[in-house]
């Protein structure tokens, strides 16, 4: 008879795990584009699978049905995009999503620093999303920081409070710290921006933007992720930048657009050799 060994045996059970996630995560269609790993499948399945990350950078679907035959739809049709509305934009779907989301990533995140940024439409409403967000970052593990606003300029459609703003809801690993890319660099908390005027995906991002968040909360050799990928704003900005990506995307068509984009950005000069340039803080008087 064997002596039984439990360090042995507990060895040889996490290796068997380990296979099984790796098994898992290989059944889904992957592309790696040098320093980008993307998959195209349900975030929700294959975030569990996945090493750890230091900062999870993304844009879920707003929950407002957004592209189900609105005005927007037919504005985009003739900039090309498909009239199809976003996967998990109902108000129900994209609760399930994101609180999927936020448990699983809290897990891939190290409690020394991390940084989770999250873009949500802002305004009010009776249930205002941005609000409701920042609480379930607190429930689910994380703790909210705090909230920077992206100024598109201009503002949207519609009458009397026309949405001109969204908000990037800013937390980390609760009980551990933020992750900056300087400890000490001054940071304004409003960007303005307009939105590209080229686009592929009806709720895509501006690469400056994404530059300049990337920039913030992320380091020369840290791993960035986008759950909720869509055009692959964020991985264009991590390539520009010289950071590891990890990408997630449902739709096959945003998907393929996400990796030719990033495909793209890693063919031109990097933007900088190490680090990005410090953002100047004006004079206060
Ligand atoms: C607001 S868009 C992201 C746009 C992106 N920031 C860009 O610049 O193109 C959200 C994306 O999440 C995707 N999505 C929805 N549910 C998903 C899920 N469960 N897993 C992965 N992606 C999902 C949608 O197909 C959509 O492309």
């Amino acid at each position: 008879m064997t002596d039984y060994d439990p360090a042995e045996n507990s060895r040889k059970s996490y290796d068997v795990a380990i296979d099984a996630m790796r098994e898992k995560l290989a059944s889904f269609r992957c592309e790696r584009i040098h320093d980008a790993t993307l998959y195209l499948g349900d975030c929700r399945e294959i975030l569990p699978l996945l090493p750890r990350v230091d900062a999870c950078i993304t844009d879920p679907p707003y929950g407002n049905a957004n592209h189900d035959g609105d005005y927007n739809a037919s504005l985009n049709e003739h900039r090309g995009i498909e009239n199809k509305p976003i996967a998990n934009d109902t108000a129900e779907t994209m609760r399930e999503v994101v609180d999927a989301m936020l448990a699983a990533v809290v897990n891939l995140m190290p409690k020394a620093a991390s940084a989770g940024c999250c873009f949500w439409g802002g305004g009010g409403g009776p249930t205002p999303v941005f609000a409701w967000l920042a609480n379930r970052m607190d429930q689910k593990g994380l703790q909210f920081f705090h909230s920077v606003i992206w100024d598109k300029r201009n503002p949207g459609l519609g009458q009397r409070y026309r949405r001109q703003h969204e908000m990037i809801m800013v937390a980390h690993k609760a009980g551990g710290r933020i992750l900056w890319n300087e400890d000490d660099r001054l940071v304004p908390n409003i960007r303005s921006m307009m939105p590209p005027r080229e686009r592929s995906h009806p709720n895509e991002k501006p690469v400056e933007l994404l530059l300049d968040v990337v920039g913030t909360h992320s380091r020369a050799n840290s791993v960035v992720l986008d759950p909720f990928m869509g055009s692959g704003t964020t991985g264009v900005a991590c390539a520009k930048l010289g950071r590891k990506f990890i990408g997630i995307e449902l739709e096959p068509k945003y998907f393929d657009i996400a990796c030719k984009r990033i495909d793209d950005a890693y063919r031109q000069p990097r933007l900088f050799k190490d680090e990005p340039p410090k953002p100047k803080q004006e004079a206060l008087i």
